[in-house]
């Protein structure tokens, strides 16, 4: 059975395994969900994709998870922490990235926040980031206004052009939660 990372009160957040592959696919490859990732993938593109994730949880101890629901393990999306490395991201390459991507049936529900703080918690604690970073476009208000509930920061000075995606897709915004704000931000957000 893959790695139990964190569970919460509805969620397990796990490690994945060579069975995810095809799972995730078949449940998450919709353009309901891609609209702001590029569009849907081929096979190759989320083949290469999911090396990519198992390779973060390799070099980093870290990655985005699978995000599972705990009451029958389905699997509902993925969220957790990645390092920066989109191209032109500058000198916020290397820094601790908090990403997420839920399948429709499970938006509107609290989960992606409930995902995202157990993340936070982690990145501050186990990993011991001095601070972490979210990127999305302005179109993504879903994204960014996770963000903010998370009490994250709006930083358009570190705003770039991902040179992968045209300029529906650009620029990349960019948004920082420090270590030591996170309590705080913690407590406002589970109120
Ligand atoms: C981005 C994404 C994860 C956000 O998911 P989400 O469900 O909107 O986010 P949250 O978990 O914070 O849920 C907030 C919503 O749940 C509602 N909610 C219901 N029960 C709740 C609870 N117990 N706790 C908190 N919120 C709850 C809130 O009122 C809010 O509803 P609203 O959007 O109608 O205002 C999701 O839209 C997604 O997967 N999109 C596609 C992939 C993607 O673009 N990823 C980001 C790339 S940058």
């Amino acid at each position: 059975m893959a790695e139990t990372v964190a569970e919460t009160a509805r969620l397990r957040l796990r490690a994945w395994d060579g069975e995810d592959e095809a799972r995730f696919y078949a449940v998450m490859n919709r353009p309901q969900v891609m609209t702001h990732l590029g569009g849907v993938q081929s096979p190759e593109e989320w083949s290469a994709a999911f090396n990519r994730l198992r390779g973060f949880q390799r070099d980093f101890g870290h990655t985005f998870w699978i995000v599972e629901d705990r009451k029958n393990g389905e699997i509902l999306g993925f969220c957790g922490l990645k390092r920066v490395n989109a191209p032109g991201a500058g000198g916020l390459t290397g820094a601790h990235e908090i990403g997420w991507r839920l399948r429709p049936e499970a938006w509107g529900k609290g989960i992606a926040k409930e995902a995202a703080i157990t993340s936070l918690d982690l990145a501050f604690s186990r990993f011991a980031a001095p601070f972490v970073i979210a990127l999305t476009v302005e179109g993504n208000g879903p994204s960014w206004g996770l963000m903010t509930r998370l009490g994250m920061t709006r930083r358009s000075d570190l705003d770039f052009i991902d040179e992968r995606f045209g300029p529906e897709l650009n620029p990349c915004i960019v948004y920082r939660l420090d270590a030591g704000d996170w309590p705080a931000a913690r407590a406002a957000t589970i109120a």
